[in-house]
């Protein structure tokens, strides 16, 4: 088996698997995020407490460890200020096929940071795990979401039409987005050059 790295790079941001302690980090940006949240993420149907980030915490760490699901912790480089919540989840190892799912810090959306996780994520993915099929999946009303996908370069593959609920229990289509190993933008192969990953 294959070492996984638990931290890498972009030019802005330091990627990692979550650990212990983290909600001390993560708990404001959540806070700050639920309106958005709540909008759209099935997790986020309340607030949660500090000691519910934690848990969040120490369970994904533990997940990351035993392969189940890679979640990742987004950092500003500059500063140390968490920007959000990226990762690999859904995954397939027998393909290998992985899904990315993603949130971002209310007050630092704008800026392309998110973009920028999900092209580094990507590059992550095919050229240390050796993923060959990546989706994003998203509510066909979310178009911020959606936006991230196309910017980096994923392709739509199709619509699933009444695929599951909202978190307000309404009916919703979801958009599958996809990316090939073998099709990777040029931005994705050039942050590939960059990540600087290191293993635990
Ligand atoms: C989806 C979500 C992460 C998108 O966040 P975002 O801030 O729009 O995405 P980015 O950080 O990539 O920023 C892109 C914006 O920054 C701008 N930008 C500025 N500098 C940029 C750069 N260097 N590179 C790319 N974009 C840049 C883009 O033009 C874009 O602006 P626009 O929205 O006015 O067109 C955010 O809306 C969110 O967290 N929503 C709630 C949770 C959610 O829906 N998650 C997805 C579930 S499938």
């Amino acid at each position: 088996m294959i070492t996984i790295p638990t931290r890498f790079e972009t030019e802005r941001l330091i990627i990692r698997a979550p650990q212990p302690g983290d909600s001390v980090s993560t708990h404001a940006s959540v806070e700050e995020s639920f309106p958005e949240l709540h909008e759209w993420m099935p997790w986020a149907r309340q607030r949660q407490t500090l000691a519910e980030t934690e848990t969040y915490a120490r369970e994904s760490a533990l997940r990351y460890r035993n392969r189940e699901e890679l979640a990742m912790l987004l950092f500003r480089k500059s500063d140390g200020v968490h920007v959000g919540n990226s990762g690999l989840h859904s995954i397939a190892w027998d393909v290998p096929r992985m899904e990315i799912g993603y949130w971002i810090r209310t007050s630092l959306s704008g800026q392309g940071y998110m973009t920028e996780a999900v092209t580094g994520i990507c590059a992550f993915a095919f050229s240390i795990l050796g993923v060959l099929r990546l989706e994003i999946r998203c509510d066909a009303r979310n178009r911020r979401s959606a936006a991230v996908a196309e910017r980096v370069g994923f392709t739509l593959e199709s619509r699933m039409r009444w695929q599951s609920r909202d978190p307000q229990g309404g009916l919703r289509d979801t958009l599958v987005y996809v990316l090939f190993s073998d099709d990777q933008p040029e931005t994705v192969q050039r942050a590939a050059k960059h990540l600087n990953a290191s293993a635990p």
